[in-house]
């Protein structure tokens, strides 16, 4: 079965709690069952992971080799600083999807910066917490052309 990983980065583990102006009022938890029963809906095994810290999502991309065929990469502030995310995605060549709850676009200059959209094969944002299905669909649909 294609596996598919929803990965996300620094404070997302506050989801429905941070900023819900901002980002909705729908806990991280509720966002990842709802991605795991899509995805077994369509066909698909969804995996979810949040980690604060950098270095644990690098490890998590590169255990992604072999085990995961697309990744769905909310890195929250890493995505404007992390030369190291970007890298892991170039290292491990698993085709990932860039996703903001926001949009970045609308927001300070120093979130217009992504480290990581030039190795994605997309980015979503601005759909708040609908965009992690979405982004799912898109994963489906890449990886359903490129077979
Ligand atoms: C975010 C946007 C980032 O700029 C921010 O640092 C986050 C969340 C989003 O989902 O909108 O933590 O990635």
């Amino acid at each position: 079965m294609t596996s598919l990983l929803i990965l996300n980065g620094p404070n997302l583990n506050l989801l429905g709690m941070r900023q819900p102006e901002i980002y909705g009022s729908e806990m991280l938890a509720d966002v990842s069952a709802s991605c795991i029963a899509h995805g077994a809906s369509n066909g698909y095994a969804v995996t979810c992971f949040q980690s604060n810290h950098e270095g644990d999502l690098v490890d998590t991309i590169h255990d992604a080799k072999g085990t995961h065929d697309g990744i769905i990469l909310n890195a929250g502030a890493y995505t404007h600083t992390s030369i190291a995310l970007a890298d892991a995605i170039v290292g491990t060549e698993i085709p990932t999807i860039e996703l903001h709850i926001s949009n970045v676009y609308a927001r300070e200059a120093f979130r217009h910066k992504s480290y990581i959209a030039p190795v994605a094969v997309g980015v979503i944002c601005g759909f708040g917490t609908a965009g992690y299905v979405l982004a799912l669909n898109a994963m489906i649909g890449h990886l359903g052309a490129a077979s």
